[in-house]
């Protein structure tokens, strides 16, 4: 049950003066249990590509095979409740699509919505709860009393309280603190190690080299690089070529003139390993 885009070309307001190319002729697949980061520049199709995994927005040409429905431009939505069950996309910001009084019924509406009874619901909603790393007292409480970083868990309990196989994460950390960032990554690797698929929209290149397996590379619209972490970030000036950073340990090596690297590191162990050696002799 691999995903796979086959050719897929999207425009918004097509035959309008606001036509605008979103994404084109973009092909690959991707493998069930991967962890998947999506990265370029602003502008070069990012949410337009993750809205493709939940057909909030539907191929203009070309098809997409994912969870057991086969999407192209003439599907229509009543096709896709089997797909929104095992499909999920949480927005950038996601905390602005919570609604309800309470935090654990705004946890519990998804579960609800596709089929779970109420008593589970509620059950799987506990547990998300505290699953975010939020106290279980702050159920009760309205979630407009939130911080804003406690807000954002809600919304992210809500998605994944009713446990999609593939959770697709448009910057879920932006805005963060470092810890909390760090405590949202661990969320999303251990759900990706329970066996569901993952992927992650990022400006955070420590946060793809450290946990994604698989990289997609957009701009202006088409998928330029699709490999792994190690073979994306292997050549810095290919990076600064097309605006992408490096990950830190690669941007420190770069400025240790004195020291030969068998490889580019690319994360804080690579980097330890290779000084390690260097110092040896
Ligand atoms: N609703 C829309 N109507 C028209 N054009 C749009 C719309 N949404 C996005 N676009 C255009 O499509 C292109 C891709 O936008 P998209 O939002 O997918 O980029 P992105 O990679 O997610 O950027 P960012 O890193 O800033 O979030 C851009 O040129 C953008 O202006
Ligand atoms: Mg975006």
């Amino acid at each position: 049950m691999s995903i796979k885009f086959e050719k897929v070309g999207y425009t918004y307001s097509p035959d309008s003066p606001l036509e605008k190319l979103g994404l084109q002729d973009v092909s690959f697949e991707l493998q069930d249990g991967s962890f998947t980061a999506i990265v370029g520049h602003t502008g070069s199709g990012k949410s337009t590509l993750m809205q493709h995994f939940n057909a909030l927005l539907k191929p203009t040409v070309g098809q997409i095979e994912i969870a057991d429905t086969l999407i192209t431009p003439e599907t229509t939505n009543k096709q896709l409740k089997n797909l929104r069950r095992h499909v999920s996309l949480v927005f950038q910001f996601p905390e602005a699509q919570l609604f309800e009084n309470t935090v654990l019924d705004d946890i519990a509406f998804g579960p609800k919505n596709f089929g779970y009874s109420e008593e589970k619901a509620k059950e799987s909603a506990q547990f998300w709860l505290t699953r975010v790393g939020l106290p279980s007292e702050i159920g009760e409480r309205s979630p407009f009393e939130l911080s804003g970083g406690q807000m954002r868990r809600v919304a992210i309990a809500g998605v994944m309280a009713y446990e999609p196989d593939i959770l697709c994460l448009d910057e879920p950390a932006a805005g963060l603190d470092p810890r909390a960032r760090q405590q949202m990554m661990n969320l999303f690797v251990d759900y990706q190690k329970e066996g569901h698929t993952v992927i992650l929209v990022t400006h955070n290149m420590d946060d793809v080299v450290n946990y994604a397996d698989d990289v997609l590379v957009m701009e202006n619209g088409r998928l330029i690089k699709h490999d792994s972490p190690a073979e994306v970030f292997q050549n810095p000036e290919w990076l600064r070529q097309h605006y992408l950073e490096e990950p830190k340990a690669s941007l420190f090596a770069s400025q240790l003139h004195n020291f030969s690297f068998t490889k580019q590191p690319l994360t804080k162990s690579d980097l330890i390993k290779e000084l390690e050696q260097n110092i040896k002799g």
